[in-house]
């Protein structure tokens, strides 16, 4: 997480010149007013400012650019390559802050940014957080997002980086895993498929490739009672769905269409999975 607050913006007056809003339009930008408000608010200096305008009409997102993305009311860091945090998976938040309680032990997969732990950790007091990513740059960019919460962050390949310790005593387990099939990719976004790094969106070729291995481990590492929530396709979520059964979690799904985001929950139904 960082500072509400950003340095002295570029152009004392504090609004965006008119050249900036026409050249960000050009570039596509349809909210180019308040990207150039947010652009002016970011950078330091005039030749900052002419840099950031510059990335971002060459199709940087404006997150990468400006150095930070709202997520669930908090300002969350977002480095170049690291995956943006979509307003879908505040939903994701929402059904994990509803399940985890204050003092609860919380295991953010796949953290990316780090984003969702932190908004977990910031509804309830006294979280222990814990979250964990393969790649290098979402892992240093998480660490500053959980430091605020205490959170510690590990690298490495899923379940593979965490302490032994953690084993049998995550609450509330989430996960939002790179599910894009790999042939959908090349229809996404530029944005996305550009300037976020593929393994944080390629799934397989079913796009269920890392979901089907969280559920495969999941009650090992979830406490009596614990949940484990996935965010999924509205279209891949019965399978989804399915894969928690196979691994003797009772499933449901849940569905938010104003925000186009479907959650997979479950707790396991019985205690032999967890070994
Ligand atoms: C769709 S992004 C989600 C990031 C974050 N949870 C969010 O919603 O903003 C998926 C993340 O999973 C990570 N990832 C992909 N495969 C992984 C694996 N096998 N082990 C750990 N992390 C993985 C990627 O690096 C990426 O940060």
């Amino acid at each position: 997480m960082i500072p509400e607050k950003n340095p002295p913006a570029a152009a004392s007056a504090g609004v965006p010149d008119e050249n900036i809003i026409a050249r960000l339009r050009a570039a596509g930008c349809v909210y180019a007013e308040e990207e150039a408000r947010l652009l002016l608010a970011a950078a330091s200096t005039p030749d900052e400012l002419a840099g950031m305008v510059e990335r971002r009409a060459a199709g940087s997102p404006l997150e990468h650019v400006i150095g930070w993305a709202e997520f669930a009311g908090l300002r969350i860091a977002v480095e170049p390559g690291v995956f943006v945090p979509r307003l879908r998976t505040e939903f994701l938040v929402r059904q994990a802050v509803s399940l985890a309680r204050p003092g609860a032990v919380v295991l953010d997969l796949c953290c990316g940014t780090g984003a969702l732990g932190a908004a977990v950790a910031a509804a309830h007091a006294g979280i222990e957080l814990h979250a964990a990513d393969l790649d290098p740059a979402a892992v240093k960019c998480a660490r500053r997002n959980v430091a605020a919460f205490g959170g510690l962050v590990y690298e490495g390949d899923l379940f593979r980086p965490l302490p032994e310790s953690l084993r049998g005593r995550v609450d509330v387990l989430l996960a939002n895993t790179p599910y894009v099939p790999t042939a959908a990719i090349e229809r996404m976004p530029a944005e996305a498929r550009l300037h976020e790094a593929r393994v944080a969106l390629d799934g397989g070729a079913d796009g269920l490739d890392v979901q089907r291995r969280v559920a495969a481990e999941a009650a090992l590492w979830l406490a009596p009672g614990g949940h484990l929530l996935v965010e999924a396709s509205e279209e891949q979520a019965p399978e989804t769905a399915a894969l928690f059964a196979q691994n003797g979690f009772a499933p449901q799904v849940v569905r938010c269409d104003d925000w186009d985001a479907t959650v997979v929950r479950g707790t396991p139904s019985h205690r032999d999975v967890a070994g």
